[in-house]
């Protein structure tokens, strides 16, 4: 047969991986993850089956660099290897604080002095969270950035300003609310997140969540956003409602650095906060 030059191989193949990510088929990092929403599979070709059920091998995605976050498609992101994360346990019990300080902590153990991927070659200090472990509210970020890294705590530098006023204006305090990021250690020149890392690192977020429960969780930002929920959509399309993760309820805002770039948008995060206010039956405090 005579062998078809590269380009046309090349549009064939971008070609097919447009017909799997319009049936909903998002992740072609690793192997081909069904992605699938509930009650969708009788709908998806026969011709799927195989790839459904992981017997083909997809591509390492070339992802794109900074985002930008306002209108930005997921697929401008690293994309997450599967849609969802694995659910936590039927029944989870009720933890105590002291439960919850220890089974956070033996997260931290497994942690260690990690190695599972490329950015512990940059990172001074894992940077695993800060907060209440009986908190009511999480907020995720990205990862950390130059002041967290040197200090090993999450949002301590311009955009952990912003946090902490976000979280005030809610009526709050930071030492309340409990506070992480998808990846543990800085990525270099606070680049978004590869795939890989984001998930190597993201289930031990998934772990703290299952500790935690928060009743809301505030994704900040589109990579945030992304992990979490798993969804190639912008964030225009993510914001606004209330979504379900891990038997939280999650609402997603912009992150603040983007705020600090794009201050008019500050009306928007404060409107999804209030969303998240309502959720946990707060009312914003009398300004001064
Ligand atoms: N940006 C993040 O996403 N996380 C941090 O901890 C700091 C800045």
């Amino acid at each position: 047969m005579p062998r078809l030059p590269d380009s046309a191989l090349r549009d064939a193949l971008i070609e097919r991986m447009r017909f799997y990510r319009d049936l909903g088929l998002t992740d072609f990092y690793r192997r081909a993850v069904p992605v699938i929403e509930p009650g969708a599979e009788a709908e998806l070709a026969p011709a799927l089956a195989p790839v459904l059920a992981g017997e083909v091998e997809s591509h390492d995605p070339q992802t794109a660099g900074a985002p930008s976050e306002g209108g930005l498609f997921a697929e401008e992101l690293a994309i997450p290897a599967r849609r969802s994360s694995p659910a936590p346990p039927a029944a989870l019990p009720i933890l105590t604080f002291e439960e919850r300080a220890a089974a956070l902590k033996s997260i931290l153990d497994d942690i260690g002095d990690c190695t599972r991927c490329a950015l512990h070659k940059g990172r001074n200090k894992i940077v695993f969270a800060d907060g209440s472990p009986m908190a009511r509210l999480m907020f995720v970020g990205e990862g950390p950035g130059a002041d967290e890294d040197a200090q090993g705590l999450p949002f301590v530098g311009r955009a952990g300003q912003l946090l902490n006023n976000m979280i005030a204006a809610m009526g709050l305090k930071r030492e309340e609310v409990y506070i992480a990021n998808v990846v543990k250690c800085r990525p270099p020149g606070n680049r978004t997140p590869e795939p890989a890392e984001a998930n190597t690192c993201s289930p031990f977020l998934f772990r703290q969540i299952d500790v935690v429960r928060p009743e809301v969780i505030v994704a900040l930002g589109a990579t945030a956003a992304t992990y979490l929920l798993g969804q190639r959509q912008p964030l225009a399309a993510l914001r606004g409602r209330v979504h379900s993760f891990r038997g939280s309820k999650l609402i997603v805002t912009y992150h603040p650095a983007f705020l600090l770039r794009d201050p008019r948008q500050k009306k928007e995060a404060w409107a999804d906060l209030q969303i998240a206010m309502r959720e946990l039956g707060l009312k914003a405090p009398a300004r001064a």
